[in-house]
Formats: C-alpha cells, structure tokens, sequence
C-alpha cells in the first residue's frame, strides 16, 4: 500500500479514466485529487465517476472512492487550483456529513500525474492554450510544493515529429525545426522542452505513450478511440505504405500500469521513457489484416493496395459499398491526417528504458485485436469515430 497524495488531470478521457481505474484498484491506499471540468464539483464529480465505470465496477472499489475528491475547474484557468477552489471540492463518493474526511490541500501532494490535454488534431490555438499553457500553470502551481516528489507529464512518441529514422529513441526529441504533421504533437514537444527549461527543479518525468487503441480484457467498450482507422484500413484495402512495416500500438490498460509504475517507482534512470510496443511487442499489418480475416471473414479484396491520399480520394465511390452509410467527407478529413502520420519515419518507439526498469512488456495488438474486431461487429466505423470527437 503506497502512502501517497495524487493530483490527477485527465481522468474523463481515454487514458485517463483508466489509469483512475487501476489506481483505485491497485493503489487503494492513496489520496487522490482529480481536477475535473465542469459547472460544479458535483457535476465534475459524476462526469469522473461516468468516466471511470468504463473501466471497473464502481462498486468494486467502493472504499478507494471514498479518498477521491474532485476539484472543478480548467486547467487554463489561473483560479482552477485556488485554495477556496480546493475547499468546495466534491467527493467522488458521497458518505455523509458526518463521515466525510476534508480533502488533502495541494501542498500535501507528493505525486502529480498530468494527463489532461487537447488531443484534437484541427485545433490550433486550443491546443497551444491547453497543452502549454495549461501544462505550464500546473507545473508552476505545484513547483514550491515541498514534498513533491514526481511531476510526471505524459507527452506523445509523435512528438519526435519526422526525419527521426525508423526506431525513435527517447533522447532523440524534442529538438527544434522538426516537421509536424499537426499542431498537436508540436505543442507537447514545446511543451517539454519549456518544463525543463523553467522548472528545472521539478521533479519532472516524461512518459510518451506511442498509439493507444483498445483495452486487453474490454476490447474497444471503453472507447473505439483509433480503432476505427484499423478497422476502415482493413475494409478499404488500402494503405499508405508496405504491410511489413511496424505498427507501434499499445492497450490502455497496459498504459495506465505503466504510468502508474513510473508515477509510483522512488529511483528512474531517466527522465524520458517511451510507453509504447517497442521491438519486442510491435505488430506488422499482415498479421493485422491476418487477424481481422480470422475473426470478420476474408475481406472481399485482396492483396492490398499501397497507395498515396489522392487515390483513396479518387475512389471514395467504394466507400459506402464497403463500410456503409455515413459522412464521407467527415471520414476523408480524418483519414487525411491519419495518412501523414503513417508517412512519417517513425515506426516504433524503443522501449527498453521502461522494461530495464521492471516494466513488463505490453501484449502484441494482435492478441486482443480479435476482441476488439468482434465486438466492434455491432458498431458502425462511423459511429466509432465519434468516440474521438
Ligand atoms: N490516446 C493516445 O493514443 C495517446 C497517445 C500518446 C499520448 N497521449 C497523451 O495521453 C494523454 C491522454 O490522452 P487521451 O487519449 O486519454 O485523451 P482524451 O481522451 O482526449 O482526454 C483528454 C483529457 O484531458 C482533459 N482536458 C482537456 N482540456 C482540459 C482543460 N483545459 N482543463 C482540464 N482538463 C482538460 C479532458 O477533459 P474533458 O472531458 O473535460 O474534455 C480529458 O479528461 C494526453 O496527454 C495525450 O497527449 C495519448
């Protein structure tokens, strides 16, 4: 049982609902702060616990809500993390006047996990606001903080941007005059490089997932955040470079552990740690394509194409035929940025840091892939993208 104060951003999105799950389930023994947007505390606090159900029972981990408090308020906004914005936070469980504990001040904070961001890959001025300035006022806000003893923010692999080569090593970025392909990976990278420049008495470390897709015992329920794009990648039968090139894709339970680890581990090596599949555990798109044959049938067209955008526009004729009604124009746009990343150099991000430290390594994609394929039988790709609107 870890004897620890956590302050924790993020816990309505993907990862973060997760990694709230498996700390109150493995780390029962924490106090957890949970800075959550919403109109009151109570709405925050039932937009957590909404989140969080995804993931686990609630009832299951009954006793480790009861030493959650949710504190509404913006990351942006300079008044979120105010003393009277602390005493008006909510529990995440409600026990009653009489038994209810005060909630920890933000001094006594020993561990900040910081997980919260704009991952929209349109916006621009909305990324920057949140992703750097949001980022910055946290950890300015928390600097003074005497017993702090990790600030861990969790940044992108695909701040590496391009022309990095085809396994990405954590000490190869951020660096400047990199080509992004969105303002998105850009920001987390300057991001990076203002925390180790102005605070450098943090004690900061940065954990890049790599891509997050699907869940090892809850296939895609949670969110079918990505997984569309394997899926329309599969039906469509084409893509944008050779299928024995590697894919980096890693589930987001395996994530939440490995923040937790290293939210949670007294001695790191270093400061940088790719979360991500690695060599050891990185797929390729034969053995993709081989499992979604196995599980949803031979596809009707084979082999695949390689292809550039242009073409898949050219033929956007197929696309009802092939995954059924819905926006194409909305599919094209999305399908366009996701083609820039797969043109990157980037294939996968080393992770022997991580494994050296006690990490075990992550399932390959493909042993739950069949259940993230089967259950999504019942869900249309359209109506999958919405989980990353
Ligand atoms: N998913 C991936 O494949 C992946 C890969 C690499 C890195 N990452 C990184 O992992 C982290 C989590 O990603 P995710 O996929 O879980 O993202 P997500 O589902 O989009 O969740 C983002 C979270 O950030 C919160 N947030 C956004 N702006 C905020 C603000 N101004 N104030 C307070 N909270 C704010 C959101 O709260 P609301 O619910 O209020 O919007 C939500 O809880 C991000 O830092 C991302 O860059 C993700």
């Amino acid at each position: 049982m870890i004897d620890a104060t956590v302050l924790l951003t993020g816990s309505t999105g993907f990862i973060g609902g997760a990694t709230l799950a498996e700390l109150l389930d493995s780390h029962a023994g924490c106090r957890t702060l949970l800075l959550v947007r919403g109109e009151t505390a109570t709405a925050a606090a039932e937009r957590v616990r909404r989140s969080l159900g995804r993931f686990v029972d609630l009832a299951r981990v009954e006793s480790a809500l009861k030493s959650c408090w949710v504190i509404h308020g913006d990351l942006t906004d300079p008044h979120s993390l105010d003393d009277a914005r602390l005493s008006g936070s909510a529990p995440l469980l409600d026990v009653g006047p009489d038994k209810r504990q005060p909630a920890p001040r933000l001094e006594e904070v020993s561990h900040v996990l910081h997980l919260a961001s704009n991952t929209s890959f349109r916006s621009v001025r909305g990324v920057r606001h949140t992703n750097i300035l949001g980022a910055m006022m946290l950890a300015h806000r928390m600097r003074p903080v005497a017993g702090l003893k990790r600030f861990l923010y969790v940044g992108t692999a695909y701040c590496c941007g391009d022309g990095g080569g085809t396994i990405v090593h954590e000490d190869d970025s951020p660096r400047d005059g990199v080509r992004h392909i969105v303002e998105y990976t850009n920001s987390k990278a300057e991001c990076e490089m203002l925390l180790e420049n102005t605070a450098p008495e943090l004690p900061l470390v940065v954990a890049r997932p790599s891509v997050v897709v699907g869940h090892t015992r809850l296939g895609c329920r949670p969110s079918s955040s990505l997984f569309w794009f394997y899926r329309t990648v599969d039906l469509l039968r084409r893509y944008a470079r050779p299928l024995d090139v590697r894919e980096d894709v890693v589930p987001v339970d395996w994530v939440a552990q490995a923040l937790l680890f290293l939210l949670f581990k007294p001695d790191l090596q270093h400061r940088r740690y790719h979360v991500s599949a690695g060599v050891g555990s990185c797929v390729t798109w034969h053995e993709i394509s081989a499992v979604f044959a196995r599980c949803c049938g031979e596809r009707p067209e084979n082999p695949f194409r390689i292809v550039d955008f242009a073409t898949i526009e050219s033929e956007r004729d197929r696309i009802p035929a092939l995954l059924g009604p819905g926006n194409v124009d909305h599919l094209l746009m999305a399908l366009r940025l996701y083609f820039q990343f797969v043109t990157l150099d980037a294939e996968v991000f080393d992770n022997s840091r991580l494994l050296a430290e006690g990490m075990p390594p992550p399932p390959r994609f493909t042993s739950y892939l069949p259940l993230c394929a089967t259950q999504s039988l019942s869900r249309s790709i359209f109506d999958q993208m919405r989980d990353d609107q």
